[in-house]
Parts: structure tokens; C-alpha cells; sequence
């Protein structure tokens, strides 16, 4: 499935409109400044394409309470250009050379400019959230600093392949999923929703959060860049051992000592993957998290909103087409 398509509103009027307003708030905010080339540093992902994941999850999410006022559309923007700060940054980190199918900021411009763009763009979401006021600036803050701290505390686990998955959990549950479970949040926290279908909202953020990373970092392993827009193996060329590859070097020591050496590309690690059910495994991982997003939906009143929210979960294990052999065993993956 295109990446674009993850988010398609089926059909719900309401979200197209809704994400329009949104698009405009970003567009307006990221591109802002009377110098062109920050402007232009700063639109530049923004105009190049994304799945508008989070922003559309607020959305979707202020339907448990009040929709349609001013704040939700802030915070969804606000979401979306702190997203995009962590992207140019990311991308710094990683040395990887394309995004969102186009050359990435520091490759198209230099580092200097990503850096500073991506810090231009985090002021330019605070400033949004700070103008949806109440409780969006400190719910966001939190955000920020969350995906900091597992963007750091990732780095002291690169080039380690006897990480624990629930050290690999730990960070993704910052990194990445600490943005949709924010999204999440936001929505219910615009719209005044009830402190119940709160949480059940933000159970369901952080269960999609944890899912989309595990397919994400899947998707970097058997994935197709037409697809994704991004380079497969970045993951492995920077050393950060996802949970397929550190499921596998727990049950074939000799790629464990391969990739502790700094040796070993993805075309040669694959069939190791394969062969000892790492693949498999680690998408049964995020197919538990998404049965646990699902439980959280159930807990709420039957509803349209609702229905779209489980049709995003569905569309990102989806992006990985999954059909096992007659022993249920070797799954294989068709991106
Ligand atoms: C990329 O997020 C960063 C991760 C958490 C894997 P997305 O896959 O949502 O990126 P865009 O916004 O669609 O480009
Ligand atoms: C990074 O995760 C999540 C962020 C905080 C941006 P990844 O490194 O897997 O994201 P991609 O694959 O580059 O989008
Ligand atoms: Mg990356
Ligand atoms: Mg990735």
C-alpha cells in the first residue's frame, strides 16, 4: 500500500475538511519567516508528501468530545511540525539520504541548516500550542522532551546487538510512540472529552504508536523504498539493531558476533532473519499491540470516529502483507 494511502479517510467528509484547516495552520506557521531561506528549509519536507499520521489521529480523536473548535486544528499542527523537527534531526543522525521519497534536508542544503530548521520548526509547534493554550502547551513540551530522551537514550545502545527487546520497547515507546499517544491525547484534551475515553484514546495512541514503529522498522529490513520513500537498511548501516535483529542474534550467536564486529549488510543478514522466525516474530509483536489498541476502541461508545481509528490500525500492519506456510511458521512478507 502507498504510505500516503495509511491515513485515507474513507469516504469521512469531516476529515478531509478538518485536515485541510490543518494544512493551512502549518503551511502558514512553518513558512512564517520574511527570510526565504528559512522558509524555505522549512517547508521543504512539509511540501514533499507524509501520511499526516498524527495530525489526522487528533483530529479523528477530538470526535470523543466536542469537535470543530479552534484548539483541536492548533494542536494537530502543532503535532505535525514537531514531527518534522524530529525527521530533519533523525535524518542528521541516521547520515540517510532520502525522505519522504526526496532528498533529505541536510543532503538537499547542508547539516547546519537541517539542524537549525529542525530547531525552527519545534519553536514553530510550540508557538503553535501555545496559542491553543489550556492544556496543549504542556502535554506537548512533555511530547517533545520524551522523543528527545529516546532519541538519546537510543544512541547508547547503537552498534549493540545483545540489547533486550524490552530495552528496544522502551525507546520506541518514547522515540515514536510517544507522539501518537500525544496525538491522542490532544484530541480528547481540545474537545473535552470525558477523563474515561481519555485514557482508552491514549492506550490506543501509545498500542498504534508501538505497532507503527515495529512495522517501521520491519519495513527497513523487507521493505520496498518506492513504498516507504526511505532507503532500507539505514537501521542496520547506523547500527541500531531493531527487534527482528535482536531476536535473531539471540538465537544464532554467529550473527550476534558478526554484527558486534560492525560486520554484516542487510542483503547477507536476510536469510538469518528468515530462517530463525525473527521476521515472523517480530511482526507478532506488533500484532499484539495492535490487539491491544483494538481493546482500548472497544471501551468506547460505537462511533464513526471510532471506526475510522480501527481502520488505521488495520492500514499499518497492512503495510507489511503477511501470509504464513502450512506450519504457520515461516511468514513471509510481501511489502
Ligand atoms: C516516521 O514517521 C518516523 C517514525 C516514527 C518511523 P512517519 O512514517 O509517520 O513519517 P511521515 O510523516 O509519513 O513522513
Ligand atoms: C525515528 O525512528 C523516530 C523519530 C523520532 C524521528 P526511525 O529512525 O526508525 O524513523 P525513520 O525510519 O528514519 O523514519
Ligand atoms: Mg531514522
Ligand atoms: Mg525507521
Amino acid at each position: 500500500m502507498p504510505a500516503e494511502a495509511l491515513v485515507d479517510p474513507a469516504g469521512e467528509s469531516w476529515l478531509v475538511e478538518d485536515m485541510l484547516r490543518v494544512e493551512d495552520v502549518m503551511v502558514r506557521a512553518a513558512g512564517g519567516s520574511r527570510h526565504t531561506l528559512v522558509s524555505e528549509a522549512s517547508l521543504y519536507l512539509l511540501k514533499a508528501g507524509g501520511k499526516r499520521l498524527r495530525p489526522a489521529l487528533v483530529m479523528i480523536s477530538s470526535r470523543s468530545g466536542q469537535a470543530g473548535r479552534r484548539e483541536s486544528d492548533l494542536a494537530a499542527a502543532a503535532l505535525e511540525l514537531v514531527h518534522l523537527a524530529t525527521l530533519y534531526h533523525d535524518d542528521v543522525i541516521d547520515g540517510t539520504a532520502t525522505r519522504r521519497g526526496v532528498a533529505t534536508t541536510h543532503s538537499r542544503w547542508d547539516t547546519d541548516i537541517a539542524v537549525l530548521a529542525g530547531d525552527y520548526l519545534f519553536a514553530c509547534g510550540s508557538s503553535l500550542g501555545a496559542t491553543a493554550a489550556g492544556e496543549v502547551p504542556l502535554i506537548l513540551a512533555n511530547a517533545i522532551s520524551e522523543v528527545c530522551e529516546g532519541q538519546i537514550v537510543e544512541t547508547t545502545a547503537v552498534g549493540d546487538p545483545g540489547r533486550s527487546i524490552d530495552e528496544y520497547i522502551g525507546v520506541i515507546s518514547m522515540k515514536s510512540a510517544a507522539l501518537f499517544r500525544t496525538a491522542c491525547e490532544l484530541g480528547a484534551a481540545t474537545s473535552g472529552a470525558t477523563g474515561e475515553d481519555r485514557g482508552q484514546l491514549v492506550t490506543y495512541g501509545e498500542s498504534l504508536g508501538l505497532a507503527f514503529q515495529i512495522v517501521d522498522d520491519l519495513l527497513d529490513l523487507v521493505g520496498d523504498e518506492a513504498a516507504t520513500g526511505k532507503i532500507p537498511g539505514t537501521d542496520l548501516r547506523a547500527g541500531v539493531f531493531t527487534a527482528p535483529v535482536l531476536l535473531a542474534c539471540q538465537r544464532d550467536p554467529k550473527l550476534k558476533d558478526k554484527l558486534s564486529e560492525g560486520t554484516g549488510d542487510l542483503d547477507e543478514i536476510l536469510p538469518t532473519l528468515w530462517s530463525t522466525g525473527a521476521i515472523a516474530d517480530g511482526f507478532a509483536m506488533a500484532v499484539s499491540y495492535a490487539d491491544r489498541g483494538r481493546k482500548a476502541l472497544e471501551a468506547l461508545a460505537p462511533a464513526g470516529y471510532r471506526d475510522v481509528l480501527a481502520t488505521i490500525m488495520d492500514g499499518v500492519l497492512a503495510q507489511v502483507d503477511v501470509t504464513q506456510d502450512a506450519a504457520g511458521r515461516n511468514v513471509k512478507l510481501v511489502p
